[in-house]
């Protein structure tokens, strides 16, 4: 694995619900770097841009609206193999499978509200850092 860089995001039920410092707190004991971070909204059209692969399918509408709905916590994340350990330490999509020990078997409660979103390889991370960090 080589040095990279992620982007991940603590959705608003992670922030509404108090999981911020203990998110960044466990990436930072997997020994990865905070370098960039920012609470602030999500624009629709930044949403429409990092969700564009899930567009037209039936839960879209709902994703958008719930991402654009509260504040967020953007950052960009770096380290040795950094996209896939910050999806290991974010567990499966849907809470309901995640395991216990990962943020979302932790903390989700649903699959429409699972705290945390994590690029899915290094050329989502390229575009996705692009989209919320000029
Ligand atoms: P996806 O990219 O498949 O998951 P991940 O966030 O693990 O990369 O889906 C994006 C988000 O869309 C997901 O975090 C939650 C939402 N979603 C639903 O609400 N219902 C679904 O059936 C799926 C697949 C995703
Ligand atoms: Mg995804």
């Amino acid at each position: 694995m080589s040095e990279q860089k992620t982007y991940t995001m603590i959705k608003p039920d992670g922030v509404r619900n108090g999981h911020v410092g203990e998110i960044v707190n466990r990436f930072e004991r997997a020994g990865l770097t905070i370098e960039r971070m920012e609470l602030g909204m999500v624009t629709l059209a930044q949403a429409q841009a990092n969700y564009a692969e899930h567009e037209g399918k039936p839960f879209y509408d709902g994703l958008i609206a719930y991402i654009t709905s509260g504040p967020v916590v953007k950052m960009v994340v770096s380290g040795e193999g950094a996209v896939a350990k910050v999806r290991t330490l974010m567990g499966a999509t849907n809470p309901a499978d995640a395991a216990p020990g990962t943020i979302r078997g932790d903390f989700g409660l649903i699959m429409d509200e699972n705290v945390i979103h994590g690029s899915d390889s290094p050329a989502s991370a390229e575009r996705e850092i692009g989209i919320f960090f000029n």
